[in-house]
């Protein structure tokens, strides 16, 4: 099992920001395309807020596959100067590779850094910042914030798009204290094994949930950071739904996970569950998944501010 919140070890052509991404649907075709519908409304949110025109430039800040970055250029065209920057230099290889395919490289840079330490960036250089899921894996996010406000132009505005994961924690903490509590509950079989999958996934008690970057921090928290380093005009917007999951293969559902530090659930599976346990679990899941019986929880929060102009 990966342990949560530890980072697979790096090898040379990939690493753990560049396997979750590229095998984000699970190398099945039809979830590709659902997935891509899905993450195309958060884009277009993002963009929205943004604001952008051309003769600009935008700053995405963990760009990873290029979702708001090359979005933005479909949007704006070739008057939209791009940075893309990222701590995964496989990323920023494999965005490269798409600007030039897609025939982008004169409007694009590339920045190889961490949200917290942008010194490749110069101050005042971005009208827009935008960022989707990635300032959620930065420890130190108030600082990733004070790096927002040094590079954004006075009169800019930052974007953001980030999931708010305390629920995850907060429902498998409520789990392992439920089984604690009720043993004989006659769902204790089924929810033993949940509490493992998601164990593994997100922290499962309050003291890991605080300590990690990814469940540490609400929707206000990014707020009042943003606000702390000097931005105004703050917007932020709290997006709950709670839906059919997207998943409806047992294939994807076992290969897939729910975000880069999180194993998947095959390897999980097979490494967490006896040869039994996964029988039951495959016998009360796969239908779930197989007639869209199952649910999903979105979280995200949408966040939006100005760098005064003095
Ligand atoms: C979940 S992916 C999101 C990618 C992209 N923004 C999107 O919306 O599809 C997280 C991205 O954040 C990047 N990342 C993780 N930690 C980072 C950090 N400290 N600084 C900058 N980027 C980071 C990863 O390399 C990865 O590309």
């Amino acid at each position: 099992m990966a342990e949560h919140g530890k980072q697979k070890q790096t090898i040379s052509s990939s690493d753990v920001w560049s396997s979750w991404l590229h095998n984000r649907s699970g190398g099945d075709a039809d979830y590709a395309m659902v997935l891509s519908a899905y993450l195309a409304q958060m884009r277009d949110r993002v963009l929205d807020n943004a604001i952008l025109g051309p003769g600009q430039t935008l700053l995405d800040i963990g760009s990873g596959d290029g979702l708001i970055p090359f979005g933005a250029i479909e949007r704006i065209g070739s008057g939209l100067e791009v940075i893309f920057s990222d701590i995964s230099k496989p990323m920023l290889s494999y965005v490269q590779k798409v600007a030039d395919a897609r025939g982008v490289m004169r409007q694009c840079r590339f920045a190889e850094c961490s949200a917290d330490r942008m010194g490749c960036i110069e101050s005042d250089s971005a009208d827009v910042v935008t960022s989707r899921a990635a300032l959620a894996f930065v420890a130190d996010k108030l600082t990733a914030f004070a790096e927002m406000f040094r590079v954004t132009k006075p009169g800019g505005r930052i974007s953001l798009c980030e999931p708010i994961l305390q629920d995850d924690a907060f429902d498998t903490i409520a789990m392992r204290q439920l089984l604690g509590e009720q043993p004989d509950h006659p769902q204790a079989r089924i929810m033993e094994l949940d509490l493992r999958l998601n164990a593994s996934r997100y922290p499962s008690t309050v003291e890991a949930a605080a300590a990690s970057p990814i469940t540490s921090y609400s929707e206000r928290d990014l707020l009042n950071m943003a606000i702390a380093v000097g931005f105004r005009a703050a917007h932020l917007e709290l997006h709950i739904d709670v839906r059919p999951g997207l998943i409806t293969s047992w294939d994807v559902f076992l290969s897939t996970s729910p975000h880069p530090w999180a194993p998947t659930a095959r390897e999980v599976l097979e490494k967490q569950f006896t040869a039994k346990e996964r029988e039951y679990f495959e016998n009360v899941k796969r239908p779930m998944f197989e007639q869209g019986r199952s649910q999903a929880k979105d979280v995200f929060a949408y966040l939006t501010a100005t760098k005064p102009r003095s």
